[in-house]
């Protein structure tokens, strides 16, 4: 019988992965107070979004889930509907003008007020908390995971670099770094709990640094933790991808050969408005350092199309660009003008039209090429981590691979959490189709 104390709160986590490790800890935070996760809205004291605000289809996604979900309180005007994250800290106040029956806005470095905020008496006006917290990192917080092989551990919070068409440094505010000893010890603890593959994040997740460690001495102590067989982090910054943090990915087996690794744009004069703090000559170096110490390192990016000022010719140099370093795979965007950045003041020169055909272009040649690169996998034996289910194929496992590619491979006496060799048999530019070489693990 489940205890009266127990409330239930149902979250939907949108954006990153920074908000899926919030989304875990804000269960953390409100564990001590009888709060229970579930997966039905209408189970649920608590309605919470944890929401995105890098791109304004984000936000619309967002304002049109309140609107069904607001029906939960229509109901029983007892549920709580709430929006935590970078959108709630983007337009603060102003949300309670679209969505004037929300009851709470928590930005996020406001979370610790949350289970306080959530214990006001009935009918109270609603309540924000956005303030932004130069110390806050929520390392003595333990986040409630869920099932799974996989862990991601927040790093660092907040970004310092203010690319002129980011919002991430206003909602998320200043760079910080989770105290070394602190990472290590969560990391021990999942280890000893069975989770085999450990992700550090942060918005410049290599800019790590507690005042004595930087990031290359976190992943090689990490690396050193029995029961961790992967590592990996996301998203380095071209500029903070130090020598040392390369040589650490050669010297340890256990760092996953994969790197995102943001370009936006190939065009000096894109790069330059968009204030990135690198050349495209810097970045290609880097490219090239990287593959000739990571023989087998797979390399994905994020690409903006139409930036204030894009022009055809500036458009080419990162379509050529892109044919010639061959991603693994690619995010691209349409530029999404944000209120608050420098770039907006700039308005948009490029028509919405324009921007999709420049889209579309990229991700064509970036489908030809993921596909070509995977398909020349075919016969080779990789080594899958196993996490469950395929998705598509009743019957099948799914994992990943050494280099972050996705494997399905009919099931056998695996386990998820298993490493198995699996020989590839096809492939499309998103998935590796295979057997496993052997019925036990290896
Ligand atoms: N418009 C479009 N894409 C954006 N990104 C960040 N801000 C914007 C914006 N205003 C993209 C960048 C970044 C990724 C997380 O989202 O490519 O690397
Ligand atoms: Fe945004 Fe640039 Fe910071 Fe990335 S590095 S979060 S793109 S401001």
């Amino acid at each position: 019988m489940a205890s009266p104390d127990i409330r239930k709160i149902y979250i939907e986590t949108y954006g990153c992965q920074m908000n899926l490790a919030d989304t875990e800890l804000l269960l953390g935070l409100l564990k001590p107070q009888g709060y229970e996760p579930t997966h039905d809205a209408s189970q649920a004291d608590v309605i919470l979004l944890n929401t995105c605000a890098i791109r304004e289809h984000a936000e619309e996604r967002v304002l049109g889930r309140l609107g069904v979900l607001v029906r939960h309180k229509a109901r029983n005007p007892r549920v709580l509907l709430g929006l935590a994250g970078c959108m709630a800290q983007h337009h603060r106040e102003k949300l309670l003008e679209q969505a004037p029956f929300l009851d709470f806005v928590v930005g996020p470095d406001a979370y610790r007020t949350l289970p306080a905020l959530l214990t006001q008496e009935e009918n109270d006006a609603p309540f924000v908390s956005v303030r932004l917290d130069r110390e806050e990192t929520y390392a003595d917080i333990t986040p409630v995971r869920g099932e799974g092989v996989r862990a991601w551990v927040t790093a660092m919070r907040g970004c310092d670099r203010f690319c002129t068409f980011c919002i991430v440094p206003y909602v998320r505010g200043r760079e910080r770094s989770v105290p070394l000893a602190a990472l290590l010890a969560q990391v021990r603890e999942l280890a000893a709990h069975g989770y085999k593959e450990i992700v550090y994040l942060g918005q410049t997740v290599n800019a790590y640094h507690d005042g004595t460690a930087d990031f290359a001495d976190l992943l090689r102590q990490t690396a050193a933790i029995e029961g961790i067989e992967r590592i990996r982090f996301t998203s380095p910054h071209p500029a903070d991808m130090s020598e040392r943090i390369i040589e650490a990915m050669a010297t340890f087996p256990k760092i996953a050969p994969y790197l995102h690794l943001p370009l936006q744009s190939a065009s000096n004069r894109v790069l330059q408005r968009m204030e990135r703090g690198y050349t495209i000559e810097h970045y290609a170096a880097l490219v090239e350092r990287l593959r000739a110490a990571l023989p087998d390192l797979a390399l994905s990016t994020d690409i903006i199309v139409g930036f204030p000022g894009e022009d055809e010719a500036d458009f080419r140099a990162t379509y050529d660009f892109m044919a010639q370093v061959r991603y693994d795979s690619a995010f691209m965007f349409k530029y999404s003008p944000r209120q608050g950045t420098k770039a907006y003041k700039w308005g948009e020169t490029v028509s919405e039209e324009e921007k999709g055909r420049r889209l579309q272009e990229i991700i064509a040649l970036q489908e030809r090429i993921s596909r070509e690169i995977n398909r020349r996998l075919i016969g080779q034996t990789v080594e899958v981590l196993v996490e469950g289910p395929a998705k598509r194929q009743p019957g099948w496992l799914a994992g990943k691979s050494r280099q972050f590619k996705t494997v399905v491979f009919p099931g056998g006496q695996v386990q998820p959490g298993d490493l198995i060799q699996v020989q590839v048999r096809d492939a499309t530019a998103h998935t590796l189709i295979g057997e496993a070489r052997s019925p036990m693990p290896v």
